[in-house]
Order: structure tokens, then sequence, then C-alpha cells
């Protein structure tokens, strides 16, 4: 009887977080509950939850024991009856071989032992590499047209281990292209957060450098102030302003006696422009003395 699959020791990646589970755990719950058959059982909740995850996790299991209100142990003892149903996360393709008794007669002996070096197995299972998983199949509904396989569901008649060869290498070779493209998305990505973790590092830097400016600015600025606040306070002509000035009336004497002396030390502008005799008889402006003041 197959082992009953536990959570804590699983080796799948898409279980090993909390978060991973809980992504399971509901993909199940929505797979059950849109089954369109009108009615549910136990069987054909595990059937829709393995269609929906390509196995049956715990999560699954305790989602169909909860919608059927049934123990975990006794939807476990079912689905375990079953071969059809798997317990481990399949690999990225699924392969099978029918292994009915029509395909056996038709050629699915010599189908599997050629096929089974190929892919490094020595039975069905999984490809060490996560490519393919092999399966053999109770009949996949095709018998007239035996020996009969499906590649990722797509049904393949009147098979040959040469055509099963072809086959499984050119979903290796579509796989490694789509993990080649998987990668560089990934590098992608990587290279996207990279640039973005940077430009988020420089306009940090930059802001702190502005804020920096912007603080060294404004304490120049204070302390210019400041100087010049303080230069206005000792400077002298403050004092000077301070100090009693003398009445503007007196000023006005002052200066009208000043004038007057100078008046008096020269000669005036009438004396000089007047008509007065010089020793000679002629006018200091110039002119000669008329013939009545000669007479005269
Ligand atoms: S026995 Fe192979 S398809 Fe039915």
């Amino acid at each position: 009887m197959t082992s009953k699959p536990d959570s804590s020791s699983s080796s799948s990646s898409e279980i090993e977080t909390n978060d991973a589970r809980d992504v399971l755990r509901e993909r199940a719950r929505d797979a059950i509950a849109k089954q369109p058959a009108r009615t549910v059982t136990i069987l054909s909740s595990l059937l829709a939850a393995q269609d929906e995850l390509g196995y049956l996790p715990v999560e699954a299991i305790d989602e169909v024991a909860a919608r059927m209100t049934a123990s975990a142990n006794s939807v476990w003892g079912i689905a375990s009856f079953y071969p059809n149903f798997r317990f481990t996360p399949p690999n990225r393709h699924k392969v099978e071989l029918c292994w009915g008794p029509t395909c056996h007669v038709l050629g699915a002996q010599h189908i599997l032992q050629g096929l089974l070096p190929q892919l490094g197995l020595d039975n069905e299972g999984e490809t060490e590499d996560g490519v393919i998983s092999l399966k053999l199949n109770t009949c996949l509904g095709v018998c007239a047209h035996g020996p009969a396989m499906s590649f990722d569901e797509e049904l393949a008649g009147h098979m040959s281990l040469d055509k099963a060869i072809r086959l499984v290498e050119r979903i290796k070779a579509y796989d490694e292209e789509v993990e080649r493209g998987v990668l560089i998305l990934k590098d992608v990505e990587r290279s996207k957060a990279e640039i973005a973790a940077k430009a988020a590092v420089r306009t940090a830097e930059r802001a702190a450098m502005a804020q920096a400016a912007a603080a060294e600015a404004a304490a120049k600025l204070a302390a210019e102030e400041e100087a010049r606040a303080q230069a206005d306070a000792e400077w002298p002509t403050t004092e000077v302003e301070k100090a009693p000035q003398p009445p503007v009336a007196a000023s006005a004497v002052v200066a009208e006696a000043a004038v007057a002396e100078e008046d008096a030390k020269s000669p005036g502008d009438d004396a000089l422009a007047g008509d007065s005799p010089s020793v000679d008889g002629s006018t200091l402006s110039g002119e000669e003395p008329s013939e009545e003041t000669k007479d005269d």
C-alpha cells in the first residue's frame, strides 16, 4: 500500500513554504467545488483535485475530507487504493504508455523495453532531470489504434519504438527551450530589480546631498546675517548720528558771518564794474573819458 505523504518531509519546493501550501489548498478547494457532476463523491473529488494539481498533496486530501464531511484517514484509504492517484509532484511533462491487453498484444512491451533506457529509468517513474514522468496506463481508450501512448495528454496511436523515442526527444528539446526562456526571463527580472535598487540608492543619495547643501546654505546665510547685524551694531557713524548736533540757526549765523568777512577783504563786484576814474583818468572798465570829462 502506498504510504501516506508526509507534508513535513516532502522534497517539493512547491510545498516548502506556507504560502505554497496555501496556494495548493486553495486550488484543490476550487477544483472540488467546481465539479460539474450532480453527484459529488470522495472519488470524484479526488479526481478533480488531481486533475487540477497533477497529484494529491496532503492539502488536497484535507480539502476533500472537509468537503465530504469525512476523516482524512478515510479519504486517504480510498485514494491509496487506486493506482491512478499519485501523491508526489510529477515532472514537467507526462508520457503514458498503454499497458492494456490490446496494446500489450500489439507491441507495448517492445516499446517499453526500448524507451526505459532512453529515459534512464528501470520502470515507470520520473526522470532525474525533472523533464518526463513515464506512466503505464491500464487503457487509454483507443484500443483499435494500439499500441497507444499519450504525450502531455495528446493521444498517439499505432506507435512504434522509433516514433516514441522521436516524440520523447521532441518533448525534451521543447522543454529545454522553455526552460532557457524561463531562465532568460528570470535574468531579465533580476536585472530589472538590480537596476531599480541602484536607482533607488542613487535617488536617496541625491536627496541626502540636496538636503545637506540646503542646510549648509542656510547656515551660511544665517552666519552672514549675524555678521552683518554685528557690524551694524559696531559701526561708528551710529555714535556720531546719536551725538547732539548744533542748532540749524546757529550754523546759519556762522555761515553768514564767514561770507561777510570774505566780502570785507575783497572789493565788491559793484566797485569793479563802476565808472570810478583811475589815476590817469581812465575808468577801470577801459572806456576813454568823454570830452566833457576832460575839460572839467
Ligand atoms: S488497451 Fe491500449 S488503448 Fe485500450
